[in-house]
């Protein structure tokens, strides 16, 4: 397939991620179709994606018609067979369970933060058309995207992957072999660490922290006001999983991200994480 063959998007799963990725693609002519397998979320994405355009008419950002054309373009479906029949390319953004991305067989890429895609390649029959498309959260702002391809992985579909994130707006990377984080998640795991370390140890409080990285380091966001973002509930399986999995000391869940992700404070989306929200 060449990118111009592309025109039919699926996006399966529509939390934070999915109905950002799906609304990025129909903003940038893609026919969309999103589905989650709980139709609570479904009727939620629908009713933040009318919001989103709201908002963005009402800065000034998009004009009517633009909204109204991309708002056309997104359909929510009622079962994946509908979403899924006449996908050109599937993007699988379901929750970070890796038993879960498994069973949804019509994956072509995964938004997973963390799994490499040769962990879910054998389970569809067309491993070669298999990779990791990473968008960062708000998918709808940020510029970069990951193209990670794997042993599997045709060369055709890294191609066609990475002339897809262009033509949604995105400068894509893509990377030569899979390494499990990619990049950028490296990168901030690294910072993580350090961050989480000095506040489980008492060092310094997450909001002294956050002030170091913001205006010592001029990172938009410390290291906690980001995790409020992106999910502590993520933060904390993403770490579980590598614990799981490497059984190190090192790597079992810090204690600020556990006593959180017990008590249910996941951050922004629950108006409470480390920081608290309207
Ligand atoms: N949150 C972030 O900042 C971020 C950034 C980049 C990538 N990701 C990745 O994106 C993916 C989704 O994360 P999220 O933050 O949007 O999570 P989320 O919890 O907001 O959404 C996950 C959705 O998947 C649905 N789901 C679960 N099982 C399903 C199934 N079998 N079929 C269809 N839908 C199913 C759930 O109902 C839910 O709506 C994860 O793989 C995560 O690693 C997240």
């Amino acid at each position: 397939m060449k990118i111009d063959e592309l025109k039919r998007v699926c996006v399966v799963g529509a939390g934070l991620m999915g109905r950002q990725i799906a609304l990025n693609a129909a903003h940038h002519g893609f026919a969309v179709r999103l589905w989650d397998a709980n139709a609570e979320q479904v009727l939620a994405a629908e009713r933040w994606t009318d919001e989103y355009i709201a908002g963005r008419i009402e800065k000034g950002r998009w004009t009517k018609e633009e909204a109204a054309a991309a708002r056309a373009r997104l359909g929510f479906a009622a079962n994946l067979g509908e979403a899924a029949s006449d996908a050109d390319l599937a993007i699988e953004a379901v929750v970070e369970d890796l038993a879960v991305k498994r069973k949804v067989f019509a994956i072509l890429a995964t938004n997973s933060s963390t799994f490499v895609s040769s962990l879910v390649a054998d389970a569809t029959k067309r491993p070669a058309q298999v990779a990791n498309l990473h968008y960062f959260n708000p998918a709808m702002v940020m510029e970069v995207v990951e193209v990670v391809r794997g042993p599997h992985t045709s060369a055709e579909t890294a191609t066609l992957l990475v002339e897809f994130a262009k033509r949604v707006g995105k400068r894509p990377i893509l990377m030569k072999r899979e390494i499990e984080g990619f990049i950028a998640n490296r990168l901030l795991r690294a910072l993580g660490r350090e961050a989480t370390f000095l506040v489980d140890e008492g060092y310094a409080t997450f909001e002294e922290v956050d002030l170091a990285a913001e205006k010592a380091l001029g990172h938009p966001l410390g290291p906690f006001r980001l995790m409020d973002l992106t999910g502590i509930d993520l933060a904390f399986m993403i770490r579980s999983s590598i614990y799981a999995s490497s059984g190190r000391e090192e790597d079992r869940p810090p204690r600020c991200i556990e006593e959180r992700y017990r008590a249910g404070h996941y951050g922004r989306k629950t108006g409470r994480g480390f920081y608290r929200y309207e």
